[in-house]
């Protein structure tokens, strides 16, 4: 039978949205209502917040929220919220932090907190006449948007600057009118976007009742939009060390470590398929951060890759030195985040997050956010050029793998001690657990070297 489409759907109510979708994509199965209605918050009141965060909510979904302790930034000590789905990623950011907290813990300096935003439009005529106007009308656009200015003005932000740029050397006729804004703690997305839109206004009808051409005074806004893009939004932390404290294991050389840990590095500033999955592996920690924080991840991603590629190639967001005995590790990474408005006072977990943070300002979050992905970079590297990812990362999921296959307590406990001195594959841990419970397999089990 073919799957039915349907007509407004966002009318019905909880149940009647779970009992249609059962219905008409899972063939009546009652067990999913169950399962649907078992993610319920069982506080009506706590659960009414999460169906309003967004529409045709018909329950949640879990994503584990850890705590990443003893991450020393600035001389105080955090106990750091996350939450991701990923084994192994909690463990590493926590690893890492009580590693670089015995070697004096992670500076972190806001360098610049400018957001940007466009007015995008087309207009036909010589750009310095363009120019020329906008600079004579300028005032206008802080005058007349004082109303929706004033309280962000009052904490100390407001519009910045606004000039208009020549982008037709894109496409012909193209021009932005950018502004920049200082929205505090604030994200700022809905102050940024109102201003545009009250920008182009402004501009629509001062073209249109000054003294240009006709030709002059047209213009087609094409649309109003901050900028997810932030590269004068940037925050930089770094550790450093003298070499020879470089690492803990007595079978670890420090200077041969510190030299193929510059190499990685180098290999993911020359090379875009590492790098990728080196900056992936920066947002695992930056991302877990960022959503216990109640903020975008989407849009602090975006940002990071765009920033990663402003040389014209995709690199590393992080970069070691290597220099008289010492060892300098740091990331300079755009974060746009904010810790009012949005979810951070809605959400009762996000507000937990910045409460377990000492509820930070925006420049605060920045700072501990970027010691995170720094963190995670770290020990992804140090893995990568020693024993290698998987050894660490497959012992994580090891309990993933015995959760799969529905063992018991027992069978875990035993399991667990069976693998710490073999490697960890899915099918090695299958084959052990058929053998446990005298099931035929046939996969074989490597003894780690
Ligand atoms: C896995 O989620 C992330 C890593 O691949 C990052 C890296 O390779 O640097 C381990």
């Amino acid at each position: 039978m073919a799957n039915k489409a349907v007509k407004g759907f966002s009318k019905l109510s909880k149940e009647a949205k779970i009992e249609w979708i059962v219905n008409e994509y899972l063939g009546g199965d009652d067990t999913s209502i169950d399962l649907l209605k078992s993610y319920w918050n069982e506080n009506p009141d706590v659960q009414k917040i999460h169906d309003e965060f967004i529409e045709n909510t018909i329950t949640n979904f879990y994503i584990p929220f850890g705590i990443a302790p003893n991450f020393l930034i600035n001389d105080r000590v955090y106990c750091v919220p996350m939450a991701i789905e990923e084994s192994s990623v909690v463990a590493a950011a926590a690893k890492n932090a009580s590693f670089w907290m015995e070697r004096g813990g992670f500076k972190s300096t806001v360098i610049s907190t400018t957001k940007i935003g466009h007015v995008h439009f087309a207009w036909y005529g010589e750009f310095q006449i363009l120019k020329d106007f906008i600079a004579e009308i300028k005032h206008k656009f802080f005058e007349e948007t004082a109303s929706i200015t004033a309280n962000m003005k009052a904490r100390g932000g407001g519009i910045v600057d606004i000039e208009v740029l020549d982008r037709s050397d894109l496409e012909p006729n193209y021009y932005q009118l950018q502004a920049k804004f200082e929205t505090c703690d604030a994200m700022g997305a809905n102050f940024i976007n109102s201003l545009l839109e009250e920008f182009s206004k402004i501009l629509e009808r001062e073209l249109e009742a000054s003294n240009l051409s006709d030709q002059e005074k047209k213009i087609v806004i094409i649309m109003c939009i901050l900028s997810n893009y932030t590269p004068e939004c940037i925050v930089r932390t770094e550790v450093n060390c003298p070499i020879d404290r470089l690492s803990d294991d007595p079978n670890i050389n420090n200077e041969d470590f510190a030299k193929k840990f510059e190499q990685a590095i180098h290999v993911a500033n020359i090379e875009p398929y590492r790098a990728t999955t080196h900056n992936k592996g920066i947002f695992n920690g930056i991302d877990a951060v960022i959503i216990a924080t109640g903020n975008d991840f989407r849009a602090v991603e975006a940002c990071g890759h765009t920033y990663a590629s402003r040389s014209g190639q995709y690199r590393s967001l992080t970069n070691v030195e290597i220099k008289d005995g010492m060892f300098k590790f740091w990331i300079e990474v755009p974060i746009a985040v904010g810790t009012v408005g949005g979810l951070t006072s809605l959400h009762p977990m996000v507000k937990f997050s910045h409460q377990l943070l000492g509820n930070p300002d925006a420049e605060g979050l920045m700072k501990i956010i970027a010691a995170v992905g720094l963190a995670q970079n770290f020990g992804a590297v140090r893995s990568l050029v020693t024993t290698g990812i998987q050894k660490g990362h497959m012992k994580m999921h090891l309990l993933n793998i015995l959760n799969q296959l529905g063992a018991n307590k027992e069978e875990c406990e035993q399991i667990k001690l069976y693998f710490n001195d073999k490697v960890v594959t899915h099918s090695a841990v299958v084959e052990k657990f058929c053998e446990m419970r005298g099931i035929p397999h046939k996969a074989g089990v490597k003894k780690h070297s």
